[in-house]
């Protein structure tokens, strides 16, 4: 039985394949829209292999809405949408907002109501400019801190605008509005992989975030580690993020979409996070446990636009969504090793036979 279709955009990326993995997982029809610009079509074979079914995919860039219109001609089925897309330095204006605001417009034109929107927790910037506001709860001020934060909190806008402004002017016809709502998923800082070690990040450049790019550190493709200031007033210098299990990230799509679709609450902002800080230190060392050995690392200057603590109050998720993580850091970092030391071309490789037969056991 199919419960509801949805559009995945970005959906072979790292973040949006698990995504799909969940929805399919959970008899959800998954069609995904990615341009590969920063991942592979294999990322849908190990979907396949993992859980029997395959995602429909059409390889079209979100900034094309002429393109958009035709996926949701050809699926008239679809019933909401989630937005994973768009991590392309330079091109973060045209793609993430143009490229959102492709979507909405694509999507009212076919009567999708329901929007499940990756944000980030990069719009809250340096929540420590206020007092008491560590774990960081949504009511905590926006203030991003770097362009990146920028265009995510500027498309939480657009969301919240355009949800409120259908239900208003749906409302004053006297007309049905309630279809309409959108998730603003605040995503402290995912990592890690599928357990089996089947799936996992694979971007198509230079990591940009700590765990993959201890990973290349651990095989061997990076020298060193480059930690970006030990100044930071915190318990070791280095600074404090709430890491968060991809899987645990992806089933929180999963309850936000079955919210909308239930409560109809219009917007709901909130973070997907665990609530528990770690410092750079603490994962190197976590990591360096899972490897067997110290992983070389050396300590720069401060990062531009970089904040001291991105912990999450995840009360929100837990009490409304019925969502909490249930990995921890440890899980993702020995995730993510089984990842990258099985498959250290990511997916330009064959998955290793041992792994596809404890899947196949795990199945059986
Ligand atoms: N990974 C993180 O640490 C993190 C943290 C917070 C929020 N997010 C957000 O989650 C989302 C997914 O991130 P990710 O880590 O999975 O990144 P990713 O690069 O693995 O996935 C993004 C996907 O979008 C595709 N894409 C890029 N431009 C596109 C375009 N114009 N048209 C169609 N597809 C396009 C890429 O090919 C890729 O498959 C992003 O919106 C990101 O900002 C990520």
């Amino acid at each position: 039985m199919v419960v509801g279709t949805v559009l995945v955009t970005g959906g072979t990326g790292y973040i949006g394949s698990f995504t799909s993995l969940t929805l399919l997982e959970n008899d959800y029809q998954v069609v995904i829209v990615d341009n590969l610009y920063n991942s592979s079509e294999v990322a849908l074979d190990r979907i396949e292999l993992i859980c029997g079914k395959r995602p429909i995919f059409h390889k079209v860039d979100i900034t094309d809405e002429a393109a958009l219109d035709k996926v949701f001609e050809a699926h008239p089925e679809i019933d909401s949408a989630v937005g994973e897309s768009g991590e392309i330095p330079l091109e973060y204006y045209r793609v993430n907002v143009g490229g959102s605001i492709s979507l909405l417009r694509s999507m009212e034109r076919h009567n999708v109501t329901n929007v499940v929107f990756s944000s980030s927790a990069t719009v809250y910037g340096d929540a420590t400019r206020y007092p008491n506001m560590i774990p960081i709860p949504e009511h905590c001020p926006i203030g991003p801190t770097n362009t990146y934060g920028r265009t995510k909190s500027m498309i939480e806008t657009v969301i919240t605008d355009h949800v409120n402004a259908q239900r208003n002017n749906l409302q004053k016809a006297g007309k049905a509005f309630e279809q309409w709502n959108g998730a603003l998923l605040r995503y402290f800082n995912p990592c890690g992989a599928h357990p089996s070690g089947l799936m996992g990040e694979d971007p198509q450049g230079v990591p940009y975030n700590l765990l993959p790019l201890l990973g290349r550190v651990a095989t061997g493709d990076r020298p060193k580690l480059l930690v970006f200031g030990d100044d930071y007033p915190s318990r070791d210098g280095t600074a404090i993020r709430d890491y968060i299990h991809v899987v645990d990230l992806a089933k929180g799509h999963l309850s936000a979409l079955k919210y909308l679709r239930e409560k109809k609450p219009g917007l709901l902002a909130c973070n997907l996070g665990s609530g528990r800080g770690s410092t750079v230190f603490e994962m190197i060392k976590a990591f360096s446990k899972v490897v067997g050995r110290d992983l070389p690392y050396d300590v720069v200057p401060r990062r531009q636009g970089d904040v001291l603590d991105l912990t999450a109050n995840p009360s929100m998720a837990n009490e409304l969504l019925h969502w909490k993580t249930e990995l921890a850091m440890e899980d993702a970092c020995a995730d993510l090793w089984k990842w990258v030391s099985n498959n250290p071309k990511g997916y330009r490789q064959d998955p290793p036979a041992e792994l596809l037969e404890a899947l196949k056991k795990s199945k059986a």
